[in-house]
């Protein structure tokens, strides 16, 4: 059977053409198989060039977009962890070398502290479950005597608070008498010791039965007010003690407290939680602007310690605007203005390495439960 030699696929073609046909699909091949060989290379080497770049981590990335990092599912987030000391990205998932998106954040600086440091600071939770540890020294100042101004009343000359917060809560007092005209808040209890705590636990304990005496004294040595940063104030006029949300006056308290940094830390909703009756009395300082986050909130303080706990230095972290707007990021790119809160457990040895970023201002409390807050100053 006669094929058509134009056909393709055709076995046969005449003398003549076979050959320059046959010299020409040659050349051809060898021209198709050199290119196909390049075109082989060249994708090699773009594939090991892109798995180069994703192991160097976010380093190797421009800005990463706040929605890269929240999109990820929290189990990763949290198994993955970038080196605070050299700034590089390691995996700790279970993936093994598998290369993990992280939470992308500027190259951290490391404050090494001791973790015995857990229980100290303005932050630190103090309650039934969690015990104050008495420091060595735990500079106190007297009331009586360094009243910037006798514009509030003193229940003793003995009452005295943590040195570095006695000029806080003095020039929110002075400024409660200048923008209420009243000069009748009434300090009634600040810094107490241990053996002090025992003798008023006792006598509660005689007066109304132990039951009830836990829900108004603490334990010796449960009491925020061993701190030196909890004080009883109520407004003494007329013979008799207001609450400030009896008075007119105490509208400012409550209202501006949290701006100095102090909130109400017992109220009656959060009975189940703190075991605490509430006190309209008690204020404890925490800080801005943990003190107006709390207030908003809602939350009480055990609460509010238990939420800390959630946000992380290369995680989600809490940002705080300036009028106190909540946020949560993992981002890179942070706020010009506020405050960025997240926790760092302590390690399992004698030391606790704490990243904090470059160049901005930040405090370090611990928890008094098991690690550190950080409150970053932005702006
Ligand atoms: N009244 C509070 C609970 C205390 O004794 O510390
Ligand atoms: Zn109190």
């Amino acid at each position: 059977m006669n094929q058509d030699p134009l056909r393709p696929g055709s076995g046969r073609t005449s003398p003549g053409q076979d050959t320059r046909k046959s010299r020409t699909s040659s050349v051809t091949g060898m021209l198709l198989c050199a290119a196909l060989f390049l075109t082989v290379i060249l994708i090699s080497l773009l594939v090991i060039a892109h798995r180069n770049n994703a192991e160097k981590g976010p380093e190797a990335l421009t800005t990463p977009s706040v929605s890269d990092v929240a999109s990820l599912p929290s189990g990763e987030t949290s198994s993955t962890g970038q080196d605070p000391s050299s700034g590089s990205v390691t995996d700790s998932s279970a993936h093994g070398a598998e290369t993990t998106p992280v939470p992308a954040g500027p190259a951290y600086d490391v404050v090494t502290l001791d973790n015995a440091q857990i229980h100290v600071g303005d932050l630190i939770l103090v309650n039934a479950d969690y015990e104050y540890v008495f420091p060595d020294s735990q500079p106190q100042t007297l009331l009586y005597g360094n009243r910037s101004k006798k514009v509030y009343l003193l229940s003793g000359s003995a009452l005295s608070l943590n040195s570095a917060l006695f000029p806080i809560f003095d020039g929110m007092i002075c400024d409660f008498a200048a923008e209420t005209g009243c000069t009748e808040l009434l300090v009634t209890s600040c810094y107490r010791t241990y053996e002090f705590q025992e003798e008023l636990y006792q006598s509660r304990v005689q007066s109304m039965g132990a039951e009830q005496a836990a829900r108004y004294v603490a334990l010796p040595g449960h009491s925020e007010h061993h701190t030196g940063l909890a004080v009883d104030m109520v407004i003494y006029t007329d013979g008799r003690q207001y609450y400030f949300s009896e008075y007119e006056a105490g509208a400012w308290l409550i209202e501006n407290a949290p701006s100095y940094g102090f909130f109400q830390r017992y109220t009656a909703e959060k009975e189940p939680i703190t075991h605490c009756a509430e006190e309209p009395w008690h204020y404890r300082y925490v800080g801005v602007p943990h003190a107006r986050i709390i207030t908003d909130s809602g939350m009480c303080y055990e609460e509010y310690v238990d939420y800390l706990h959630t946000f992380t230095w290369n995680g989600e972290r809490l940002f705080c605007a300036p009028d106190g707007t909540l946020s949560v990021s993992g981002g890179e790119s942070l706020p010009e203005a506020g405050w960025m809160i997240y926790c760092v457990p302590a390690g399992g040895g004698e030391t606790t390495d704490v990243p904090v970023p470059p160049g901005l201002p930040y405090l370090i409390s611990g928890d008094n439960v098991g690690g550190f807050i950080v409150t970053v100053t932005l702006g």
